[in-house]
């Protein structure tokens, strides 16, 4: 299948641009949601690389989805400083109550988890995002409350 219209006109804003092949991810992730694979056949040959080198940027950088999120987006930090303060028994916890694994969304499309790297809230840790919003001091009771209100 074709890339959407939309893809295609980024696609043609960012060819001719030097290194402009992470920052086309960029905005066809944020215009998308995601980057589908059956997208990088048009990108590999817009930016003349392979596709597996396409596929190689693509999963080399966490941020960038595969498949379109759920309804709701965990991100939990897995970097040093959360990781310290408990961000992966955090994460555990998100996996039950949430009840997909991390790097996944829950069959009813109601929620996806993933992982981060560093929201800059090291001081407040373990820290996470929801929805696009930053929350401090995540804990799973907190998630628990707003999860609650997800259903399928
Ligand atoms: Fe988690 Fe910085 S390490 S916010």
């Amino acid at each position: 299948p074709a890339c959407p219209p939309a893809v295609q006109a980024l696609i043609e804003q960012h060819r001719h641009i030097p290194g402009g092949l992470l920052p086309l991810l960029h905005a066809v992730q944020d215009s998308q949601g995601h980057v589908a694979p059956d997208w990088v056949p048009a990108i590999a040959q817009a930016f003349q690389r392979s596709r597996a080198e396409v596929h190689g940027v693509i999963t080399y950088y966490h941020h960038f989805r595969q498949q379109p999120a759920g309804r709701h987006v965990v991100q939990i930090c897995q970097a040093e400083a959360c990781r310290a303060c408990g961000s992966g028994a955090l994460t555990e916890a998100a996996e039950r109550i949430l009840g997909t694994p991390l790097h996944s969304t829950r069959a009813d499309g109601a929620v996806t988890l993933e992982p981060v790297y560093c929201l800059g809230l090291c001081a407040q840790s373990p820290a996470a995002r929801v929805d696009d919003r930053p929350v401090a001091r995540l804990t799973a009771q907190r998630l628990q409350a707003l999860a609650a209100g997800w259903g399928p």
